[in-house]
């Protein structure tokens, strides 16, 4: 025991010590073998896609980590019909009593998304507001008024497709009054964080062809950080999940978030020509060609 803790504590003094990458790949190894012997009590791997426990003396508090935990899989690959249903049912109950972020405690209802299990087309908001804080489904007030208005005009219908958010719960400018209106922000950084493996596993247990970002919050969310909005939609981009594989590519594309539109309208005819180039890519009437 008194060997091995050595032995890391020396691998993680040259982990650190490395400054070139040629460093960090011959240091990296004898810290991982170290770490990993002997190995620590893995906890139950979860069926539900809920977080294994922390163990009782960890003192990282890691809750507001961009985490990429190698949690239980969930096996989307050969999934049909039923075994899409049952999972994303098992994930939204695991969602539902969510406390991973501060969110968690202010919440009224938490909104982890609906639609059809084999949709084509996902659509990808920031996060619930007021409405849907009520009603724990989302894009249900004035903005998901307009989605809908989108989604018909593109030849879909709200059962047709799947909707969900990057984050589940309300984020609130003042938590402490949830019954105020206007009371809506978009999820900082650490939310997202915590919930981003939620919207990966519904992703990647429905498998759509297209998943369709409204707005920057979760363009950048799920495509890259580092570029706003504008310089993002307007073309596809390959998606890339962090803690699940996808069982087949998927392909996302950006547009403005319709809470954007009802403040701009002239950025609409942008939002078209976006939902368009999907309408082109599945054969639904009245794409530019
Ligand atoms: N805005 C969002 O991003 N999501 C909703 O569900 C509602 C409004």
């Amino acid at each position: 025991m008194a060997d091995s803790v050595r032995e890391l504590a020396g691998a993680f003094k040259r982990f650190l010590a490395a400054q070139e990458e040629d460093e960090f790949l011959t240091t990296a190894a004898p810290v991982r073998a170290a770490v990993s012997t002997p190995a620590p009590a893995a906890p139950a791997p979860s069926t539900t896609g809920e977080l294994p426990p922390m163990a009782a003396d960890s003192t990282l508090d890691i809750s507001f980590v961009h985490q990429h935990e190698p949690t239980a899989p969930t096996e989307t690959s050969t999934m049909n019909k039923a075994d899409k249903t049952r999972a994303l049912a098992e994930l939204a109950q695991t969602i539902a009593s969510c406390t991973r972020c501060p969110l968690g405690a202010t919440r009224l209802i938490a909104v982890p998304g609906e639609g059809n299990v084999n949709a084509d087309v996902m659509f990808v908001g920031e996060g619930p507001g007021f409405d849907e804080d009520r009603q724990g489904r989302p894009f249900v007030g004035r903005a998901g008024q307009l989605l809908d208005k989108m989604i018909l005009a593109m030849g879909l219908t709200r059962e047709k497709v799947f909707i969900a958010n990057i984050a589940k719960c309300h984020p609130m400018t003042d938590p402490l009054h949830p019954e105020k209106h206007g009371n809506d922000r978009a999820p900082n950084a650490q939310e997202i964080a915590c919930c981003r493996k939620y919207i990966e596993q519904q992703i990647a247990i429905v498998c759509p062809k297209y998943v369709v970002a409204l707005g920057g919050v979760a363009a950048k969310a799920l495509i890259s950080d580092a570029k706003s909005l504008g310089a993002l939609r307007g073309q596809f981009h390959t998606l890339h999940l962090d803690s699940v594989e996808l069982p087949k590519p998927v392909q996302i594309i950006a547009t403005f978030h319709p809470a954007a539109l009802l403040r701009n309208p002239n950025w609409k005819k942008d939002a078209w020509i976006d939902l368009q180039m999907v309408m082109d890519k599945l054969g639904l009437k009245g794409a530019r060609k």
